[in-house]
């Protein structure tokens, strides 16, 4: 049987530890080879998921345009939230939109889930919801969870401190689940899924979906990082090369250059994600760093291990290392 449904994605919050670059890019719009995080999320969806509801506030403007400039095969709905209101009051702000089965699924999370075998294994049980479950080695940043022989979640526990953690599964942010579970959500008022309401479903039948392959929440650059190397790896590319742009230099491992970039000659690049529009000068070197769009690189440059905002000019023969430089109208901040 094929069911029409519809999919939430919290694209809301401020995006703070993932600063300067979400001073002026919400974190769903950063691309990640070439294409926005939200995109891999969407790209991922299974064929029944018609729909794409975007939870967002923080910087919705920008969010709204990238979606009305585009045609994708499920019709996509941008939904303005008064204020933040967390990930459980996100999803009671788009209630009106959910009256079946529903996917919620954080914005910034690259893995490799089939959502189409989770909800084949969640439509099989019979509850009110599931998570997804990742297994980490250290869990103590986490929410984690105890899941039964049939996959049945027992218990939460929140950031358990060392040595006090019951299990290393944590919850790794898609989640199905019934309309009802709406009825428990508050409405006007921030509510997180994880904290609040999560613990209240277990005695009616939460269940924890454990899948392979790689997990990476974005949350940080580095671990943007670490989506751009691994997706390059799974892909077998060493560099991604966007349209329009041209490179007189030989790259380096894991670079990706966005579209009408400018390489000149001798320039160094590696392990570095260049946004759109960036050129760099001769004999500069980019090394562990993130360009924002249209970066303007001079000659002799060296910039490692550090993050340059949008639209910045780099004067020749300047060098940056471990530095986080900010929008220029930013500066006060
Ligand atoms: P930090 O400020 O760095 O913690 O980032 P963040 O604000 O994105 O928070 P976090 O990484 O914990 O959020 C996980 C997911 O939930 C992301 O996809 C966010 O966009 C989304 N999110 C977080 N808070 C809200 C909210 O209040 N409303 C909505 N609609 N989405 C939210």
């Amino acid at each position: 049987m094929f069911f029409l449904m519809k999919a939430v994605i919290l694209s809301g919050g401020f995006g703070t530890r993932m600063r300067p670059l979400t001073y002026t890019t919400p974190k769903p719009l950063l691309p990640l080879l070439n294409k926005p995080l939200i995109m891999h999320v969407i790209g991922s969806l299974p064929e029944e998921v018609n729909e794409v509801i975007i939870a967002a506030n923080y910087k919705i403007e920008l969010l709204r345009d990238y979606f009305e400039e585009r045609d994708l095969d499920k019709e996509v709905k941008v939904v303005d939230e008064p204020d933040p209101r967390g990930t459980g009051g996100a999803v009671k702000n788009v209630e009106e939109y959910l009256e079946e089965t529903f996917f919620v699924i954080n914005s910034d999370i690259i893995s490799s889930i089939d959502l189409e075998e989770y909800l084949e294994f969640y439509r099989k049980k019979k509850g009110v919801g599931a998570i997804s479950a990742w297994t980490v080695e250290d869990p103590s940043e986490f929410g984690i969870m105890d899941i039964d022989e049939e996959g049945r979640i027992e218990r939460f526990q929140e950031k358990p401190a060392p040595g006090e953690a019951f299990s290393d599964i944590i919850n790794a942010g898609h989640y199905i689940l019934e309309p009802e579970v709406l009825d428990k959500i508050e409405p006007d008022r921030k509510v997180s899924m994880e904290d609040e309401i999560f613990p209240r479903l277990l005695d009616q039948g939460l269940y924890g979906y454990e899948f392979e392959g790689y997990w990476i929440d974005c949350g940080r650059p580095s671990s943007l990082f670490k989506a751009h190397r691994t997706l390059l790896d799974v892909e077998g590319k060493k560099t991604l090369i966007g349209e329009g742009t041209s490179v007189e230099t030989e790259l380096g491992h894991h670079v990706s250059l966005g579209k009408d970039c400018a390489l000149e000659e001798g320039c160094d690049v590696s392990n570095s994600i260049i946004f759109d529009g960036v050129m760099i000068g001769r004999n500069s070197t980019i090394e562990n760093s993130i360009l924002g769009y249209d970066v303007m690189v001079e000659e002799d440059v060296t910039i490692s291990n550090s993050i340059i905002s949008d639209q910045l000019y780099i004067e020749r023969g300047k060098e940056i290392i471990d530095e986080k430089l900010k929008p220029e109208e930013m500066d006060h901040d």
